[in-house]
């Protein structure tokens, strides 16, 4: 018997994803027959009220999973109304529950750390498993503290800090392309790879999380943690094997390579911008200083780009470009690698060839290389080909592959604590310069593409390394 315990039972992220997730798992008969889930909140439900609520979620994100799945994750549930600031209801939260307990903190950021100071009082079994979603933490010295509190209460072995990227088919095939392959490694370095783009723009707009973004932003929203993680699984030295402690041991070495930015840094490779009103995949969106819940004094980002340079033998001198923004007019998420020109070139000066360029883009899930070929007419004319492949869906989604690894304790797609706090020392500086002004936050209407125009685009245009914002 495992009991999952949910602190945040009623919210958004339970009933968006934890829930579905679960009638996934017992959809694909990977649900533990002896699982029980119990809900965890302040909202007054009882046993039946909360699995009434439970069903509303379920029928709303996950219709399409087979009615008798989302039945058996209704009849594993129950629900104890707990206040996680009062150790006492934390501790009848936990009675009864069978041990190793597995606790998931999907909850307001804010509460994390009392939640755990709680957990601590009510005595958590040390073989307890942990989740904590994220942001962990809002910068490094309380990132530093939470590592800390989460010590005190059970091993790191035991500790999920969840990133949903790292369970994305895509992300994964990073590692599949680069050390199943033969091809790839030899000229995975700076000797032969110009820059990495790592993109992830987004048609969405605020959706009504004013409350947790408007203090977060984009840059702690998705570059701290995200797009930090895709740039670890690009550039770390190959794992001896795939599992967590040497995972995250050579993600912690890239992270702690990367330069600290100072303020002239700051100022040359960053970028932050909001959103003013406009359109959006045919929706209007207001200024984002006019959404519910928006302080317009706190000057949060909705648009961030940096780039990190990663100072070790590997990578010296190649710009790692990151880039993500809020309601812009194209959705595109991708890694693109360009690798460097031909040393000589035997065609002459007719035909500039393209940039070879290897792009790995998510949703959809397809892997694209581009080449130079002989053209079909003049032999000695170059024209550009492309190789690519669409991968199948994946199979489980995101949260689903999270839930299954944290309910087999196996934390290799988690971020380890010294990650964590790596990414806040990388980007803390960013957010100090930020806050005084440096560089200014620019505006651009939602729908457009951004305040620094398109994202680079190795495929038809050429750019030159380096910085570039
Ligand atoms: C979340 C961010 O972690 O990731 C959101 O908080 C963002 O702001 C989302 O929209 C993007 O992930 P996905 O998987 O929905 O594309």
């Amino acid at each position: 018997m495992t009991t999952l315990l949910i602190f945040g039972a009623a919210g958004d992220l339970t009933g968006r994803y934890l829930l579905p997730a679960l009638a996934r798992l017992a959809a694909s008969d990977d649900l533990p027959p002896d699982l029980r889930v119990r809900g965890a909140g302040l909202e007054d439900f009882d046993r039946e009220s909360f699995r009434a609520h439970a069903d509303e979620q379920l029928a709303r994100h996950a219709g399409d999973v087979r009615a008798d799945a989302r039945d058996t994750v209704l009849d594993r549930l129950d629900y104890v109304i707990a206040d996680v600031t009062d150790p006492a209801a934390v501790a009848s939260a936990l009675r009864g529950a069978t041990t190793p307990v597995l606790v998931y903190l999907a909850l307001p950021p804010a509460l994390f750390a009392p939640t755990v100071q709680s957990l601590a009082r009510a005595g958590l079994p040390r073989d307890a498993l942990v989740v904590v979603e994220k942001p962990f933490g809002t910068d490094l010295a309380g990132a530093r503290e939470f590592n800390q509190l989460l010590a005190e209460v059970t091993d790191e072995d035991h500790i999920f800090r969840v990133d949903h990227f790292l369970a994305k088919q895509t992300v994964q095939n990073v590692l599949g392309l680069r050390f199943a392959n033969r091809i790839f490694e030899p000229v995975w370095n700076a000797g032969h790879i110009e820059s990495v783009d790592i993109t992830w723009d987004e048609t969405l707009a605020l959706e009504g999380r004013a409350s947790y973004y408007d203090t977060a932003g984009a840059l702690r929203d998705m570059l701290q943690n995200h797009l930090l993680q895709l740039l670890c699984l690009v550039a770390m030295e190959p794992p001896h094997a795939l599992e967590a402690r040497d995972l995250r041991e050579r993600k912690a070495d890239v992270l702690r390579a990367v330069r600290t930015p100072t303020a002239a840094d700051t100022a040359r490779d960053t970028v932050r911008g909001r959103y003013t009103a406009g359109r959006a995949e045919d929706r209007e969106v207001p200024d984002y200083t006019a959404e519910p819940g928006v302080d317009p004094d706190r000057g949060t980002e909705t648009f961030a780009a940096m780039t990190c340079w990663i100072d070790n033998w590997r990578w010296a001198g190649v710009p790692f470009r990151l880039r993500s923004g809020k309601a812009l007019g194209t959705r595109r998420s991708e890694i693109a690698i360009r690798f460097r020109d031909v040393p000589h070139l035997v065609f002459g000066q007719r035909h500039e060839p393209e940039p070879n360029v290897l792009r790995m883009t998510l949703d959809p899930d397809r892997i694209e290389l581009s080449l130079n070929l002989n053209g079909a007419g003049d032999p000695f004319d170059l024209e550009p080909a492309h190789l690519d492949t669409d991968l199948a869906p994946q199979e489980l989604p995101p949260y689903a592959r999270l839930l299954l690894d944290v309910l087999n304790g196996d934390t290799t797609l988690s971020v380890g604590g010294a990650e964590a706090e790596e990414a806040w020392r990388i980007v803390n500086p960013v957010l100090a310069a930020w806050s005084d002004g440096t560089p200014p936050l620019l505006e651009y209407p939602a729908g457009s593409s951004g305040p620094t125009g398109e994202a680079h685009d190795h495929s038809d245009a050429r750019h030159p390394s380096g910085s570039v914002y």
